[in-house]
């Protein structure tokens, strides 16, 4: 069971509302989580992050925006949180440049387009695929090990539906 992992799936139907699950999700991490956001440009990552940073306690006001050019942006919420976009990033030396290895970083990782490489999906990873079904509406795929996802569905404002249970 333990290495079991369970997706659930959310379907948003508005920019806010994929805020709010974000937030709720970031609300419930703690340090050493890594949350992997996949999907193509414009299906939602960098929207599903500005909730996910709110939820972790950054200021409402900080503008979390995409690093597709800064490659690494931090921001101090009730824990450091790192946001990271590979869409740029050519390979793992570049990875190892930009200081994404390090091993000394107590916080939170957020990944956009995390499934460029071969990343490691720990205990404590939660990977993410957002997909456009229409205009507003987004269909949000979780998968993590099982207890994560189990709280998540206990207790999100949103409905959520257990698949492969
Ligand atoms: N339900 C929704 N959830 C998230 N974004 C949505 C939604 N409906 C429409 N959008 C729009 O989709 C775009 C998502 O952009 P962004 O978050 O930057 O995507 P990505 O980081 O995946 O490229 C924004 O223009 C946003 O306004
Ligand atoms: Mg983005």
């Amino acid at each position: 069971m333990k290495n079991m992992f369970l997706e659930a799936i959310v379907l948003t139907n508005s920019v806010s509302m994929t805020i709010e699950f974000g937030k709720f999700l970031g609300s419930k991490l703690v340090a050493g989580y890594s949350v992997f956001l996949n999907g193509e440009l414009g299906a939602g990552k960098t929207t599903f992050a500005k909730g996910l940073c709110t939820g972790l306690g950054v200021d409402k006001n900080f503008h979390v925006r995409s690093p597709t050019f800064s490659l690494i942006n931090e921001y101090r919420g009730k824990l450091p949180v790192r946001h990271v976009d590979l869409f740029r990033i050519e390979n793992e030396e570049e990875l190892q440049n930009i200081g994404f290895f390090d091993q000394n970083f107590k916080g939170v990782l957020v990944i956009e387009w995390a499934n460029k490489f071969n990343l490691e999906h720990t205990n404590d990873t939660i990977s993410i695929f957002l997909d456009d079904v229409d205009l507003n509406s987004r269909e949000i795929k979780l998968t993590a090990r099982s207890n994560l996802i189990k709280t998540l569905v206990e207790l999100s404002p949103l409905d959520l539906k257990v698949v492969n249970n």
